[in-house]
């Protein structure tokens, strides 16, 4: 099987993305590698700290390999915006395929000196690392309020630059004018596609990695595959249509009492979503 780096790099070159889909039940989970599976996609299952450590880490990739091993698809375990070293060291060593230091609210001096340590451990054991320079506001929820994003706040091109010189990470997450969660109208910001065009020219062949998927205009992804954005962060439409759909079916349902007999209309809510999300992504049929 190819590896992580080998997609990543080959979505960079082609102009597409592979998706990253948050998981924290197997359920979504199960979802998730249907859709991969039925549009014959590579895809990063991702768990964020809080995700990870309710389903345990050496649980997560368990149940990965399981999948991996059981269906023979490219799906990636990826720790999602790991804070400290500490942590990002028990996924490593728990068996993830790749981590993503998160420290983009760090002065740039911080977050390099902190990657590099990061990309040290992580290397030597095989381990992809994806770093971050520009904070991304907000968290994967629906918003009462969306943050704002001035100018200041997006990634800087030459600080990206050389952060990427000097940690060497395998993807780079950059803020492009996104921001965790969605409005309540589940429409995003536009990214800022001249920003992304300046970091582009800056950085060359670097996949880009792009937070705060969920909710971007259609159109606006579509731009950035071609700009170099090689992955792309979905949650919340995630766990919105989860939690929308088994609402629903139990108020449906009332006296139902078996898990297994409501949940597969669940997953499959969810599974339409990821399943959108891939065709946009240009991801379909790439493995
Ligand atoms: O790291 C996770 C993602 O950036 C998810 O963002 O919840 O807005 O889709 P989202
Ligand atoms: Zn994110």
């Amino acid at each position: 099987m190819k590896s992580l780096k080998d997609y990543s790099d080959k979505a960079q070159k082609e102009g597409w993305a592979i998706g990253h889909f948050n998981f924290s039940n197997s359920e979504l989970l199960k979802a998730i590698i249907e859709a991969a599976k039925k549009l014959k996609s590579p895809v990063i299952l991702g768990t964020s700290e809080g995700e990870s450590k309710s389903l345990g880490l050496k649980q997560a990739v368990f149940m990965i390999n399981s999948y991996r091993k059981e269906t023979g698809l490219p799906i990636f375990l990826n720790l999602d915006h790991g804070k400290s070293f500490g942590y990002i060291k028990k996924a490593v060593d728990a068996g993830y395929d790749s981590v993503h230091f998160d420290g983009s609210d760090l002065s740039l001096f911080e977050n390099i000196k902190i990657t590099k340590k990061v990309v040290e451990y992580a290397h030597k054991k095989k381990v992809l690392v994806e770093g971050e320079v520009g904070f991304i506001k907000g968290s994967s929820e629906i918003l009462k309020k969306a943050p704002q994003i001035k100018k200041e706040d997006l990634t800087d091109p030459k600080e990206a630059e050389k952060f990427v010189k000097e940690t060497k990470v395998d993807r780079l997450a950059v803020n492009i004018g996104t921001f965790h969660g969605m409005r309540a109208s589940g429409r995003n910001p536009h990214i800022n596609l001249k920003r992304l065009k300046e970091i582009r020219e800056r950085l060359g062949e670097m996949p880009l990695v792009l937070h705060g998927g969920s909710g971007t205009p259609k159109e606006d992804i579509k731009t950035s595959l071609k700009l170099g954005v090689a992955n792309i962060h979905i949650n919340t439409e995630l766990r919105v249509a989860y939690t929308e759909a088994l609402r629903q079916i139990l108020k449906q349902k009332l006296k139902e009492t078996t898990p297994y007999k409501y949940m597969p209309q669940v997953i499959e809510a969810v599974q339409k979503v990821v399943e959108n999300k891939i065709r946009l992504f240009g991801s379909e049929n790439k493995l």
